[in-house]
């Protein structure tokens, strides 16, 4: 391995400068920078398309929305079709332009079947993937069985690895153009040290470093990749019932803002980091936690 290591390093070192350079000018162009745009192009979707997981709830219905509103045309998936048709539905009277599949991401046919139908609707070309379905577990550590584990691995991680790889030939496809873009929803959980959330916290953890990975993979392909990381947001995994009472008391006083997010806050992040506003941020893990981690 280490010899592999130190020959990738010889090879950058041994490469002339002037190449290196016409290398990484050649990334940059594909890039698109939002310099030399007008406001309105640099803080608009309009004309994008973006794959949004788990869009019929909580974080991602607010992404999905937000996405729709700055002009993305967005498809979105979940497991309960119900759910979502009357998502789809509600979505429609409103005029945002939002399509939708049926797929449990935690599966890996399911994520072939979702990448074909976004093939499909949008036509080879996503500009936006962002990776936000999730499910979390509070349980002690000696507790936790192997079914736990290979949910939430195969649900929170591996969904986002396969769902990128799945994704690369359409994001490379609407780079050229506007430039395409990934925006992971970890949590802070995979920063810093929680009880009773060691599994979550792994598969957290685990994105906020596969995001670090692929913006230095993707940058030359002209896509970034970039991470949300919430702290407590009001949706159905913050209202579970198995979170101990005293943690959140305890949580509740490090805590700052002295409130969790909305949906809203975390999905105008995402939305930000989609545009060219964006255009020069990759490889970042952004907490939105009400000042949580600096305390
Ligand atoms: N809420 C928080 O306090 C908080 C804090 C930090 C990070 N986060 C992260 O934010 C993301 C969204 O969480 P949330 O709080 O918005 O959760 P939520 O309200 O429970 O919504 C989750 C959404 O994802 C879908 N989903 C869940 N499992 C899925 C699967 N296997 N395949 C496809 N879709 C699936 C759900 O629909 P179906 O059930 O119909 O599939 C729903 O649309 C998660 O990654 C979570 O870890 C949340």
């Amino acid at each position: 391995m280490w010899s592999s290591i130190s020959s990738i390093y010889l090879t950058i070192i041994s490469t002339p400068i002037s190449k290196q350079v016409d290398r990484e000018a050649e990334g940059v162009n594909k890039m698109v920078a939002a310099a030399g745009r007008s406001r309105e192009e640099r803080w608009s979707l309009a004309g994008a398309t973006a794959l949004v997981t788990g869009g019929s709830k909580g974080i991602g219905h607010a992404i999905v929305e937000e996405l729709a509103g700055f002009g993305a045309r967005v498809h979105t998936c979940a497991r309960n079709a119900a759910e979502l048709e009357e998502c789809r539905r509600q979505w429609e009277a409103r005029g945002l332009q939002v399509t939708v599949s049926v797929c449990d991401v935690s599966v890996r046919a399911d994520r072939e079947d979702l990448m074909a139908a976004v093939t499909a609707v949008f036509g080879c070309k996503l500009h936006v993937l962002v990776n936000n379905a999730g499910q979390s577990l509070f349980k002690d550590t000696a507790g936790c069985t192997g079914d736990d584990y290979a949910r939430i691995m195969a649900t929170n991680v591996e969904s986002c690895f396969h769902l990128c790889q799945l994704a690369h030939p359409l994001l490379l496809a609407a780079a050229g153009g506007k430039g395409s873009s990934v925006v992971n929803v970890s949590s802070i959980a995979g920063l810093i040290g929680l009880p009773a959330l060691a599994v979550y916290s792994m598969s957290k953890g685990a994105m906020n470093q596969l995001t670090r990975s692929l913006a230095a993979e993707w940058a030359r392909d002209g896509i970034r990749v970039n991470c949300v990381a919430p702290g407590g947001v009001r949706t159905d995994i913050s209202s579970d019932k198995t979170i101990d009472r005293e943690l959140v008391k305890k949580e509740m006083a490090r805590l700052p803002m002295g409130r969790i997010a909305e949906p809203e806050e975390v999905a105008s992040m995402v939305a930000f980091l989609c545009m060219p506003a964006a255009s020069y941020m990759t490889g970042q893990v952004i907490c939105i936690d009400g000042g949580r981690t600096i305390t």
